[in-house]
């Protein structure tokens, strides 16, 4: 089965755009997964912008489903995964004022970082994702430092899909092999969307979990949350 982790950001960033408590992140993460979500992500930012601190403490307690903090892996990112032990971290490596994520590790250049991180988190029993590309050599070390799993970066397979989506996916299906031999979890997430990710999920049904936002989040604007929810675990099947 592959999960559907839904990554609540957008809602903070609406919620933050009046400075009040609407829309309620944790009641949207409560009803995402009474919807059918098999996971919530959140991504807290230095500046944040969106997701704080303070939500990502709220919702621990309270969320029934898998919890997946995602971030750049600086010193009080790590103190608040620490603290607040979700069941997975996945680190991304993006400066503090980037708009989105935009490229996966270079997990050679930054081995030895990424092995002291992961380190910590492996020893607090949390399990580790590592944010890649599809370049074998990126895999191979994030193995090595020891990740648990890689989350497969997939703007350039959404960008590419409407084109060909054979030749889209087919980098992805190659390197998604690499991950299964070197015994890896695999996820996956960036502009996936309810155009692109039935293909995905056909062409690599080992995948593990799926972590979407941006379009999900849109898609429930016209559709409202609870059909949206059903329509991407529908493309996971
Ligand atoms: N995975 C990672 C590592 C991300 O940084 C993001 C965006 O925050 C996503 C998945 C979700 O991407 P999107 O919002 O395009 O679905």
């Amino acid at each position: 089965m592959t999960r559907l982790s839904v990554n609540i950001n957008k809602i903070a960033t609406l919620r933050n755009a009046r400075g009040g408590d609407i829309p309620n992140v944790v009641k949207v993460a409560l009803d995402c997964e009474s919807f059918g979500a098999d996971g919530i992500t959140v991504h807290p930012r230095p500046d944040e912008r969106h997701i704080r601190h303070k939500d990502v403490y709220d919702l621990r307690p309270l969320l029934h489903t898998e919890f997946n903090i995602e971030g750049y892996p600086a010193p009080e990112f790590i103190d608040l995964v620490l603290k607040v032990k979700p069941h997975q971290v996945t680190l991304v490596p993006d400066s503090p004022g980037q708009i989105t994520s935009n490229a996966g590790w270079d997990t050679k250049s930054n081995f030895d970082f990424l092995n002291e991180v992961l380190d910590k988190f492996n020893n607090a029993g949390i399990r580790t994702s590592v944010f890649v590309s599809t370049e074998t050599e990126m895999i191979e070390y994030a193995a090595k430092a020891g990740a648990d799993r890689v989350e497969l970066y997939t703007e350039p397979y959404a960008k590419a899909y409407p084109q060909n989506r054979e030749a889209a996916v087919a980098p992805f299906v190659e390197a998604a092999k690499v991950v299964r031999s070197l015994g890896l979890g695999l996820n996956a997430g960036h502009d996936l969307s309810l155009a692109n990710l039935n293909y995905f999920y056909q062409n690599i049904p080992w995948l593990d979990e799926v972590s979407i936002g941006h379009a999900l989040i849109s898609d429930a604007l016209y559709l409202g949350l609870e059909r949206t929810i059903q329509e991407y675990k529908n493309c996971l099947r």
